[in-house]
């Protein structure tokens, strides 16, 4: 399953660790990967992103797993293209690619790849997340449906409306919408969760509360799982 979002900071990581420990103390086996992240330093690699996924997943955020599962590592903390342009860098499209089809030959019970920022962040100089996603969504050998994670703030339904057309305009399957609680926002959860059911017919909604633990995300998460 791809994650990605209709922004940045709007929840992917908290919702795929949550989702990825519950499963993986309910005894299934569960993979991480965060292929690409931006604003990484190795003096606080200990709270990135990748770091909490392997920790999610009951695996020490060593050095070499860090590496392993975040081979693309910038530290600026700007669009991937951005942020590899300031290190005299670029991003390889196409290794991406094949480095997350490596993963998706694993053969565990779940693949969870947390993408970077919105569905349309850059990641050079022709590629957004958007293309990422849809070279994983191929038929062969396994498609990564997309879970799309949208935020509770007020101008949250457009970034969350404009994200589903987004992915649905490249024939991506998307598994789900999750509204992830946005901080301190003053438009009620469930509201929110009400409009997007209404523009949103037949796609699995989850919502996720603030400061969720993990039992809660997977109940939440049940029907993208089509479970
Ligand atoms: N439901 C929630 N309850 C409490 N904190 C949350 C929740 N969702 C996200 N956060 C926090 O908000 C911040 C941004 O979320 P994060 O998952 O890192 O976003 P993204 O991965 O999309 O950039 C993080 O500090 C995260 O722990
Ligand atoms: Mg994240």
């Amino acid at each position: 399953m791809f994650v990605t979002a209709s922004g940045t900071a709007v929840g992917k990581t908290f919702v795929a660790a949550a989702f990825a420990r519950a499963l993986t103390a309910a005894g299934k086996s569960v993979a991480v990967v965060k292929p690409v992240i931006s604003g990484f330093a190795w003096e606080t690699a200990a709270d990135s992103d990748t770091a909490v996924l392997l920790k999610s997943i009951g695996r020490e955020p060593t050095r070499d797993a860090i590496v392993a599962a975040s081979p693309w590592r910038f530290e600026a903390p700007l669009a991937p293209d951005m942020a590899a342009r300031r290190e005299g860098r670029s991003l390889d499209f196409d290794a991406l690619v094949r480095f997350c089809r490596d993963a998706q030959r694993g053969d565990g019970d779940l693949l969870l790849i947390e993408g970077v920022g919105g569905v349309m962040v850059t990641l050079d100089d022709r590629h957004t997340v958007l293309d990422w996603i849809a070279a994983l969504s191929e038929p062969a050998p396994d498609p990564a449906p997309a879970l799309i994670v949208v935020g509770s703030y007020l101008g949250a339904i457009s970034h969350a409306l404009t994200a589903v057309a987004a992915v649905e305009a490249r024939g991506i399957t998307i598994a789900g919408v999750v509204v992830d609680e946005s901080e301190a926002s003053t438009v009620p959860l469930a509201d929110t969760v009400a409009t997007l059911k209404r523009f949103l017919p037949g796609l699995p909604l989850a919502t996720v509360r603030r400061d969720a633990d993990a039992e809660a995300v997977l109940t939440a998460l049940k029907p993208v799982l089509g479970a």
